[in-house]
């Protein structure tokens, strides 16, 4: 009988909690038992490890649709990889990693994790040279490359949906216009999916140069005297500072287009479970397990198509544009964006969104 471990790590998403759900269902199905590390690699630096034995009955499937996570994604106050990086205490850190896989006595290790969790266990991946190492990628920001989708895109995609969808009734009955800031960091990708999915009028996203002036001219020439601007958090507007929805909001202002900022925040981590992610939990639920059956060790699990794959973390990591780490200077992140033959950018242009200068 395998022992398995599963922990989330990170920023949160809805997801996590299907993801779990269908891990311990699918490995107690085969007869596993299943340990839950609560708070991430903080539960791994606790002695005794804070560790929860789960069953099917752990999370019920009524609850598995709730965002968050059951077993929490670690404390910003604990040590970590960026605190023992910053404190020069790299080598003592992974030892207690590794000291608390080998006491708890695990065959395997789900992590359930997004581009900066995967960089770090690849570059230290002898904290698990013991066990099989399987990733299960989840992000808002779908920004982990070699996989069509990630866990809790599709919730936050659906959430910033549903939150234009009511500020749309609002703007026209004051004949103004929203500019809303959507989460991704330095990716896209959540703006662009949003923002076609509510019929944006312009998107504006960190890959792609854009001009003020051409947008106003964009909202001025709209039939509409209403609309929404959606606007990714990791752009710049070069000459002003703060946060990106206010800088944009403040141009308009000024050409004399009536506008508000909005910020959905954190609500894009929040929402229940779209049926879309619970499936792609359950895939990438079934495909870590068949995995460690295989005894393969450090990949990530990735859609392609319908289809559920395994991925080498070594060609996750090279796949990527690699990024150096603001917390952790030792570390680059392997990071995807809007790819610039991504459709979606000709589906935009052909709907008469302004996305800037993609050409
Ligand atoms: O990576 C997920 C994400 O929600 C980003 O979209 C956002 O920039 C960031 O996390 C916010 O992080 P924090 O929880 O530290 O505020």
């Amino acid at each position: 009988m395998k022992k398995i471990g599963i922990m989330t790590t990170g920023g949160d998403c809805s997801g996590l909690n299907s993801v779990i759900n269908r891990v311990v269902l699918g490995a107690t199905n085969r007869g596993w038992r299943v340990y839950g590390i609560v708070d991430g690699t903080d539960g791994l630096c606790m002695r005794p490890a804070n560790v929860i034995e789960m069953t099917p009955q752990t999370i019920p499937v009524e609850l598995a649709r709730i965002a968050g996570s059951f077993l929490h994604n670690g404390n910003a106050c604990m040590m970590n990889f960026e605190t023992a990086a910053k404190t020069g205490r790299m080598l003592k850190f992974n030892k207690m990693l590794k000291d608390s896989l080998a006491t708890l006595k695990l065959d395997a290790l789900v992590l359930v994790g997004g581009n900066g969790s995967f960089s770090l266990s690849y570059k230290n991946s002898e904290i698990y040279n013991d066990l099989s190492l399987v990733c299960i990628p989840k992000t808002i920001d779908f920004d982990i490359p070699l996989t069509d989708k990630t866990i809790g895109f599709d919730t936050a995609v659906n959430e910033l949906t549903r939150y234009c969808d009511q500020l749309l009734l609002t703007a026209r009955s004051h004949h103004r216009w929203f500019v809303v800031q959507t989460m991704g960091r330095d990716c896209g990708r959540l703006a662009l999916h949003a923002g076609i999915a509510i019929g944006a009028d312009a998107i504006i996203v960190p890959e792609i140069k854009f001009d003020v002036d051409d947008l106003v001219k964009h909202i001025n020439a709209c039939e509409r005297d209403y609309g929404i601007i959606m606007v990714s958090e990791g752009i710049t507007l070069r000459g002003h500072s703060g946060r990106p929805a206010d800088m944009i909001s403040r141009k308009l202002t000024a050409a004399g287009i009536q506008n508000r900022a909005a910020f959905p925040d954190y609500i894009q981590r929040a929402g229940d479970t779209t049926a879309t992610d619970r499936i792609l939990a359950a895939k990438m639920a079934t495909c870590a397990l068949d995995a460690i059956e295989n005894r393969e060790t450090n990949v990530m699990t990735a859609l392609r198509g319908n289809e559920c794959v395994t991925v080498p973390l070594s060609e996750f990591y090279a796949a990527g544009d690699l990024v150096r780490d603001p917390n952790i200077p030792e570390l680059c992140t392997s990071n995807a964006y809007i790819e610039p033959d991504d459709p979606l950018l000709d589906v935009a242009t052909a709907m008469n969104i302004y996305i800037g200068q993609t050409k």
